[in-house]
């Protein structure tokens, strides 16, 4: 039997690694892989064992690096794929895997594969993008087209900017004859160069590929089904030649990417409930004034809508693999944005002690803001996710030796702006608390990706929240009280069977048969409740 997923992944912890942002190693204000390398023993010292780098191939940049012009090609202003291939070796000596971002959907204009495309006269290419066949095509489409680009008489798809042409992996059910079918040569030429892409950076030593627009390669798709089958032929080929690869996917449907063959899915706010109902929206317009989640101190989210939700994605990701959720990424607005630390902290709680493979977002385990920057490279709003790291309490937070004026992004003006070094030596900073929080998860089955995880105490617009986490013989249970006024729970000692809290013990008192949890405002407990004599 094929195994499910690699042994590696059970109790993975992510850290998602923006290049420009992290640490730049030369002093030209832009963070590069060197630096990265230079920052490996942090990411050991934190605890996680897996990092996922957004883009950081050779790009014009127009979209944060999601605009590929050679996929072969570490961009220059990170270092060269030497250094790429270092990054890798670094990392594994320190139980450390790194996976790549793999962008299949779309090119960037300036890849020499559009540039071939956009002529007039046929050639390799002509049909390695998404054509229509008239360059002023103001017919309506489902979907989205650039008009009079090109030489060549048609109009190109795009999947995101009008920078980001379409690769053609054909449409399953072609409605014009200039949408080609999956079995046509060019759209299976399409297939051959991704796969080729993906087997160059697994032999140079990647962990996988975080797959962007995952849902999107096969278009006029209904189900998906086409897609599927072509995620699966890449799964089979990792299965036989990489089983250790892992793949994760931007698709927020776990059901059908883990059929689709991916060993976790994101559950991101724009296409899946889940995130929204626990963390709230995070996308343009800032925090405030966006819906609140079950995580807010107002107490106005509802846990019983996200168990709905997120109980039925865990059933169907039983024996096939993942899902994950995240403190942030590129695309959100940063998790500091309206909380304060000790809320950033409750819910790290919640996502390092719920089941699946969390990822946090640079920067979040100090907890830095979102900053109001004007858009670069196609950030928009999302730009303010996307500033230094914040190391010390050097120039530029340590993130780089260049002159202020020359960084990618300005650092956080604040001058109380939160470091890693400046938490590092508090034993009661979030930082801290994130790697004690990690540690425990690493440590213990229960808590990891595979352990059942059962909701013991969750009513309707109501705090705390309570779980059991469980996996063998192990059973810890975690209390959540995200609201800013303090939260009891009161349930029938048998949902726990027996066994001892250990810490914190005053919080769980049992009385007879009921027990409740008493808790303070903005606050969280995780309860072993092993019992160490049982099975002995
Ligand atoms: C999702 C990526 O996360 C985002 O940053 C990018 O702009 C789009 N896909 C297009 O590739
Ligand atoms: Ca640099």
């Amino acid at each position: 039997m094929t195994k499910l997923y690699p042994a590696w992944l059970s109790d993975a912890v992510f850290y998602q690694i923006y290049p420009p942002s992290f640490y730049d190693s030369n002093g030209d204000g832009i963070g590069d892989i060197k630096g990265i390398i230079a920052r490996l023993d942090y990411l050991q010292w934190l605890g996680v064992n897996a990092i996922w780098l957004n883009p950081c191939f050779a790009s014009p940049f127009r979209d944060g690096g999601y605009d590929i012009s050679d996929y072969y090609r570490v961009a220059p202003r990170y270092g060269t794929n030497v250094d790429l291939r270092r990054l890798f070796r670094a990392a594994e000596r320190r139980g450390i895997r790194v996976i790549l971002d793999l962008v299949p959907g779309h090119t960037s204009v300036d890849h020499p594969w559009f540039r071939q495309s956009c002529r007039a006269q046929r050639n390799k290419y002509t049909d390695r993008y998404i054509w229509t066949d008239q360059g002023m095509d103001f017919r309506r489409h489902d979907l989205r087209t650039v008009n009079g680009y090109a030489e060549r008489d048609g109009s190109y798809v795009t999947n995101f900017f009008w920078s980001q042409p379409a690769l053609n992996y054909g449409f399953a059910k072609p409605t014009q004859l200039w949408q080609l079918p999956v079995t046509h040569p060019a759209c299976q030429a399409t297939r051959r160069e991704l796969m080729k892409i993906m087997r160059y950076w697994l032999d140079a030593g990647a962990a996988g590929f975080r797959v962007d627009m995952a849902s999107s390669i096969v278009k006029n798709d209904p189900g998906h089904r086409q897609t599927i089958a072509w995620w699966r032929e890449v799964r089979a080929m990792l299965d036989a030649k990489y089983p250790q690869a892992m793949l994760i996917s931007e698709w927020s449907n776990p059901a059908a990417a883990l059929r689709a063959g991916f060993h976790s899915d994101f559950l991101l706010p724009w296409e899946n409930p889940c995130h929204k109902l626990l963390l709230g929206a995070r996308g343009p317009g800032g925090a405030s004034d966006q819906p609140a989640g079950f995580l807010d101190r107002r107490g106005r989210g509802d846990i019983t809508a996200f168990l709905d939700v997120y109980l039925d994605c865990l059933r169907q990701c039983r024996g096939r693999g993942f899902m994950s959720l995240m403190t942030g990424n590129h695309d959100l607005v940063r998790l500091r944005q309206g909380r304060t630390m000790a809320e950033l902290e409750v819910i790290f709680a919640v996502l390092l002690t719920l089941p699946g493979i969390p990822f946090i977002y640079y920067g979040d385990e100090i907890g830095m803001k979102h900053l109001d920057l004007p858009n670069k490279e196609g950030g928009y709003f999302r730009t303010g996710a996307r500033t230094p790291m914040q190391w010390d309490g050097s120039r530029n937070a340590g993130f780089s030796t260049a002159p202020k004026g020359k960084l990618y992004l300005p650092v956080d003006p604040a001058k109380n702006h939160p470091t890693v070094a400046g938490q590092q030596e508090n034993s009661n900073s979030l930082l801290q608390h994130v790697r004690d929080l990690i540690a425990l998860r690493r440590k213990h089955p229960a808590l990891s990706g595979e352990g059942e995880f059962a909701p013991i105490y969750a009513r309707k617009q109501a705090c705390p929240f309570v779980y059991l986490r469980r996996k063998g013989r192990e059973r810890f249970l975690v209390a959540i009280n995200p609201a800013n006024k303090p939260a009891r729970a009161r349930f029938d000692a048998k949902l726990l069977q027996s066994g001892k809290p250990l810490a914190p013990k005053k919080i769980l008192v049992a009385t007879g048969d009921q027990i409740s949890i008493d808790m303070g405002p903005v606050s969280y407990a995780i309860m072993d409740l092993t019992d160490s004599t049982a099975g002995r």
